[in-house]
């Protein structure tokens, strides 16, 4: 029988010391309230007082704060893996749980269940060493159930245990459970997954989740208290090559400088030899450090500062790697992600990535294929909707540091963030590095865009003319390069209109076409300001993210915003082209400003009303802003 030992949230950490001895398992629960969910938990807890509720998560959050933390292997556990999303500040809703039995330690992670609530579910699965899937005996394998399943083996979950639960009102029939059993098996099966234990409970009514049950005699395998007890967790983290990404300098004074993080795999002492990656510098370990004091030696799942014998030059995001056997350096992988984003993912488009202790801006690129879950059919998508999951490419803008998630857990998954709105919208793996951008090197060229700039007499720039259809970005455009052009400068007009008939002409307007489109000409118009022109950019382009990518494309001072600032009743009522008519009949799809979304520049460096401000006038602010900035003369 399970001995629970109750406990109160403020001496966590003094009994989880006491109970170092013990070996813990960390566990998930999946599926939804109605599969009888809580009342298992409840019935797992029934004879505790739950240790600590809610509170694992601002616990961490203290010993972040304080950097490094005595000793404690449990919390630490818990720190790292999808901490960056909780640093985020993203409400995650997961419960950790910690309860004792006479043989181990559990924490569990308890996630709501409703679809909704994948994001939730993948937070806790990655830390888990094991992931009970609660099955209503009476519905069977669900989509839910599979998706579950799914995103556990994702995640490298080795262990699954499925609750077949609410026995009772299935009469305890050995032929209900046998067909759920049989069901699940050839599907977790089919994902690879090995440990798989099917029990057949009543949480409601207790059957086999502590005690076994009469009411089942033909079932000879463990209870659910039993199986969680002995099931093997052998941690083999300790066992692999040391690893510490380094979440940041520490450097209180003149003469400390360590290096702060929780130690992912393998282990640490004074004088091992480290490399640093990925600038693959060398040096031995002069301390391992932690809040407590200084450690002989630091293992897996420990926060501690380690200091070095040499002044190497260590940031956050690197990762320290025991001497000669460092990670890899990579900044493009084959990834597989989970989209946690209300709004779709959209290939191309800049998002902030945050893997290990990296924080880097990158792009996940065209969509190799996406999954569905039912059939693990691949599908042909281009774009990844909530809660779905697929396999593409991610490109970072600066190599890190890594190792594939089928490796190291924490050094191979990242999360992805939406540059505007600060949301998580999706998480990843990483499932090797791709080797093409390291075989095609940057062909460094003698003359460069300052000596092209100064024979043109001006400083190369882009103007870039955003706003709705119909505003007259094309037309304030053209007058502005005639205006240029008369006054001797070296310009190029790049118009939507055009470039769709030509480079661009296999886009539509679809949000993803659009994000694609103007990063094609984002690309090229970065070209030609390499070339030393002064680029008229004049494009809808509807969305802020992928005009902040065209900005920082370009060095400070290039890249100016011209919002051409027309209301979407004054642009429908010129209807130039007729477009708008044809818009509300619904003769064209995803119309900017009717069937499609403008999201209106915040910061633009010129705004041009153009109700009150006639073109010509607007054209010759332009220039006058040009000359100002001194981009009209020599570099
Ligand atoms: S953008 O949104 O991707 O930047 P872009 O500037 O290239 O658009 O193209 C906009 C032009 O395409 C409009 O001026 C209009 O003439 C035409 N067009 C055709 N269909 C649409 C649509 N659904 N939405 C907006 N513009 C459209």
């Amino acid at each position: 029988m399970a001995r629970f030992i109750e406990f109160t949230g403020g001496d966590v950490e003094a009994y989880l010391q006491s109970q170092e001895k013990k070996d813990l398992l960390r566990f998930i629960t999946c599926g939804s309230v109605d599969d009888g969910k809580s009342t298992l938990i409840g019935r797992l807890l029934y004879e505790a007082k739950m240790l600590f509720e809610d509170q694992l998560t601002a616990l961490e959050a203290d010993s972040k704060k304080m950097g490094t933390q005595g000793g404690n292997l449990d919390f630490a556990l818990l720190v790292d893996g999808l901490a960056a999303e909780r640093e985020q500040g993203i409400t995650i809703d997961v419960a950790y749980r910690a309860f004792t039995t006479d043989k181990r330690k559990f924490i569990v992670a308890d996630t709501p269940g409703h679809e909704q609530y994948t994001r939730n579910m993948a937070t806790g699965a990655s830390t888990a060493d094991l992931a009970i899937i609660l099955i209503d005996a009476r519905k069977g394998v669900l989509t839910q159930t599979r998706r579950h399943t799914f995103i556990c083996t994702l995640l490298g979950i080795r262990h699954l245990v499925v609750a077949v639960n609410k026995m009772d009102l299935m009469d305890y029939r050995q032929d209900v459970f046998a067909r759920v059993d049989e069901d699940y098996r050839s599907f977790a099966r089919s994902l690879g997954a090995t440990d798989i234990t099917v029990i057949p409970i009543s949480a409601l009514a207790g059957d086999n989740v502590i005690a076994r049950s009469a009411n089942m005699a033909w079932y000879h395998g463990s209870t659910l208290m039993a199986h969680l007890e002995t099931v093997p967790v052998g941690d083999t983290l300790d066992s692999q090559p040391f690893r510490l990404p380094v979440q940041w300098v520490n450097r209180p004074d003149q003469n400390f400088r360590g290096f702060s993080g929780t130690v992912v795999s393998g282990s640490v002492k004074p004088g091992d030899p480290i490399t640093v990656m990925p600038s693959a510098r060398t040096s031995t370990v002069a301390r391992v450090v932690t809040y407590d004091g200084e450690l002989p030696e630091g293992v897996a799942g420990q926060s501690l500062t380690v200091t070095l014998a040499d002044e190497i030059d260590v940031s956050r995001g690197d990762v320290l790697c025991a001497g000669g056997d460092p990670v890899e350096v990579s900044d493009q992988f084959e990834v597989e992600i989970l989209w946690m984003g209300d709004e779709p993912m959209l290939p191309g488009r800049s998002y902030v990535i945050k893997a290990g202790a990296a924080t880097v801006p990158g792009s996940l690129e065209e969509l190799k294929y996406k999954v569905n879950v039912n059939t693990m059919e691949h599908v042909a998508a281009k774009s990844l909707a909530l809660n779905e999951i697929g396999v593409c490419n991610l490109e970072l803008d600066r190599a890190i540091a890594f190792a594939p998630y089928a490796e190291n857990r924490h050094l191979g998954s990242f999360i992805v963030i939406d540059r505007f709105f600060n949301t998580t919208v999706g998480m990843g793996l990483m499932r090797f590095a791709l080797r093409r951008a390291a075989n095609i090197h940057w062909q460094a060229v003698d003359v460069h865009k300052a000596a092209r700039a100064r024979l043109a007499g001006q400083k190369p720039a882009v103007l870039w003319f955003t706003g709705l259809s119909g505003a007259g970005k094309s037309t304030i455009a053209n007058l502005v390069e005639k205006k240029l052009h008369a006054l001797g400068h070296m310009t190029y007009l790049l118009d939507g209109d055009n470039i769709r008939h030509g480079l661009n002409r296999d886009l539509g307007f679809t949000d993803a076409d659009r994000v694609e489109n103007i990063r094609r000409v984002a690309e090229v118009s970065r070209l030609m300001v390499d070339a030393g022109l002064i680029v008229l950019v004049s494009f809808i382009s509807p969305f802020r993210s992928e005009r902040l990518m065209a900005r920082e494309m370009l060095d400070p001072g290039e890249f100016i915003e011209v919002f051409v600032d027309t209301s979407l009743a004054e642009a429908e009522k010129r209807d130039v082209k007729g477009l708008y008519a044809k818009a509300r009949r619904g003769e064209i799809m995803h119309f900017t400003g009717i069937s499609s979304p403008y999201e209106k520049p915040e910061n633009p460096e010129i705004r041009i009303d153009t109700v009150s401000l006639p073109s010509e006038a607007a054209a010759e602010g332009i220039v006058a802003y040009l000359a100002e900035k001194g981009r009209l003369s020599k570099a």
